[in-house]
Order: structure tokens, then C-alpha cells, then sequence
């Protein structure tokens, strides 16, 4: 009886350990062989990756190589399109602001002031010409460079000869020399062009200029500094020497209202670039 009662609670002891590990030992082997390495690294590349996808994906499709697939190609192509941004951001830059004014034109002397030359302006103690003040708002308002179109001959400082001398050049239908070459013309898509009325015309400086540059596919958004004339058919002339750009007309300014046309010539530059 004794020996009957010892059996009895071996046995009902076995039973009880049987029932209760089993279920724990198939747990313990599922786990590491078919979830338990990619799992963890799902959840980890996903988190990285996109925290939304994290939640789901992970748990619904883990030994699946597409669920592991789909973050990374995500990334690729999230790279792809950051690099493709930032190389429109870089390449957003293809403006120049092109300009040619009496001041940088002329060797005037030192105590020459806004008063006893004409057409310079006092923009905060520094004398600077129309056209060039236009110029740099511009280029201010458009984050980009400047370019200056120079003379090798310099124009005299004496107004009244400096329009002796233009005059002179435009019957002679000159083409003075320029001093300098512009670099880079290849990436600019638009060009802001400002310059003086001389004479009815562009001073002959200019046609120098577009003779030596071809803007083909470019816009040349066109200003004009000047006593009353306006444009005088500047546009146009533009046009005729660059059959093959968009010559769009940019601001008319008479040379008394420069100095306080900085919002109309930033507001042209936000209106027309980009
Ligand atoms: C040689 C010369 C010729 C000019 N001819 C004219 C003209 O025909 N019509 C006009 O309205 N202004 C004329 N002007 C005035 C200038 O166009 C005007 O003062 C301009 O704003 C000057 O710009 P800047 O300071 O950048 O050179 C002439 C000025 C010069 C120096």
C-alpha cells in the first residue's frame, strides 16, 4: 500500500513536470531559430529607417527578406532624392547680374563728390553710379555675383566730355575694348543686365560686349538707368544682337529716383528669378 502510494505520487509527479515544460521548451526553440535573429534586426533597421513602419512591419512579415528589403530601398531612394535636391540647390545659382555705369568707367579724381559729378549717387558715403547701385540690390536680392563691364580706355572724369566722347563713338559705331573676360557663362540662365541711356542708345561698351558673348537659351532681363530717354528701343536693340535669348524688360529708372528705388529693384529681382 505504501509502495502503491510512493508510485502513485512519482507518476502524478512526472505528469505534472511533463504538462508544464513542454509548452515552455517549444517556445524557447521557435524563438532563436526562425524569428529570433532577423527579428531583433528588423525592428532595429526599421526604427532607424522609418520609426512609422516599425510597429508592423516587424512582427507581420519577419522572415520575409522583402520586409527587410522594403526600409532599406526606402532609404536608397529618400538618398537619391536628397542628392538630387542638393544638386538643384547648388545649380540654383545660374544668375548673374551684369551691369556698366560711368563710375567704374571713369578715373575720377579723388575729391570728386556726388555734386560736381553728375549721375553719381551717395549710397551711405560712397559715391557709386546709377546702373552699379542698381546692380548690387540685384544681386543683393538673387544671392549672386556681379559682373562689371569695363573700357580699357578709361571715359573722363569732365562730364560733358565723357558725352563728347560717347557721342564720338556711337557715329563711329565703335567697339571699344573691353578690359576683362566674364568666366563662367555656361551655367547662368539669366543674366540681369543694367546700364545707362547713352545717347538714345546702349554705350557702345555694350555692343563690344554681346559682340564677344552669345547668350543663346538664356534670359537677359534688361535695365535701364537714365535722364528721360527710358529705354529708347534698348530692349529691342538687345534683342536684334541676341536673336537667339529671352529678352525680358526689367525696370526703367531716371537717375533722380535710384536712390530710392531699392524695394521696386528687389521686388523685380523676387517677380522674375526662380
Ligand atoms: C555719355 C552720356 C550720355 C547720356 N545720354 C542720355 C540720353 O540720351 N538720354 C537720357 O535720358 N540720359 C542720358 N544720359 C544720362 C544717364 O543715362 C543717366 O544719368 C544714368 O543714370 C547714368 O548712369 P550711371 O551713373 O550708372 O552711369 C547720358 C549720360 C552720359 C554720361
Amino acid at each position: 500500500m505504501k509502495r502503491i502510494a510512493i508510485l502513485l505520487a512519482v507518476l502524478l509527479l512526472l505528469s505534472a513536470c511533463g504538462i508544464e515544460t513542454a509548452p515552455e521548451a517549444s517556445a524557447a526553440a521557435s524563438v532563436p531559430e526562425s524569428f529570433g535573429a532577423e527579428a531583433p534586426a528588423s525592428v532595429e533597421t526599421a526604427a532607424v529607417t522609418e520609426e512609422e513602419t516599425t510597429a508592423e512591419e516587424p512582427a507581420a512579415e519577419p522572415a520575409e527578406p522583402a520586409a527587410e528589403a522594403e526600409p532599406e530601398a526606402e532609404l536608397e531612394q529618400e538618398a537619391e532624392t536628397e542628392q538630387a535636391e542638393t544638386v538643384e540647390e547648388t545649380a540654383q545659382t545660374p544668375v548673374i547680374v551684369v551691369y556698366f555705369s560711368r563710375m567704374g568707367n571713369t578715373d575720377f579724381p579723388e575729391d570728386v563728390d556726388a555734386v560736381s559729378s553728375a549721375s553719381l549717387v551717395d549710397s551711405n558715403g560712397e559715391l557709386k553710379g546709377n546702373a552699379q547701385l542698381l546692380a548690387e540690390w540685384m544681386a543683393d536680392e538673387a544671392g549672386c555675383e556681379t559682373w562689371e563691364i569695363t573700357t580699357s580706355e578709361k571715359y573722363p572724369a569732365d562730364y560733358d566730355e565723357t558725352t563728347d566722347v560717347a557721342k564720338e563713338e556711337q557715329n563711329e559705331d565703335a567697339r571699344p575694348a573691353l578690359s576683362a573676360q566674364m568666366e563662367g557663362l555656361d551655367g547662368i540662365e539669366t543674366v540681369y543686365l543694367v546700364y545707362p541711356n547713352w545717347w538714345g542708345d546702349l554705350p557702345m561698351a555694350l555692343y563690344s560686349f554681346f559682340d564677344e558673348y552669345d547668350f543663346a537659351g538664356k534670359t537677359i532681363c534688361v535695365s535701364v538707368t537714365h535722364g528721360g530717354s527710358g529705354f529708347s528701343g534698348g530692349i529691342s536693340t538687345i534683342q536684334t544682337l541676341e536673336p537667339d535669348a529671352q529678352v525680358i524688360e526689367g525696370l526703367s529708372l531716371r537717375d533722380s529716383s535710384v536712390p530710392d528705388a531699392e524695394e521696386e529693384v528687389r521686388q523685380l529681382v523676387r517677380d522674375t528669378n526662380g
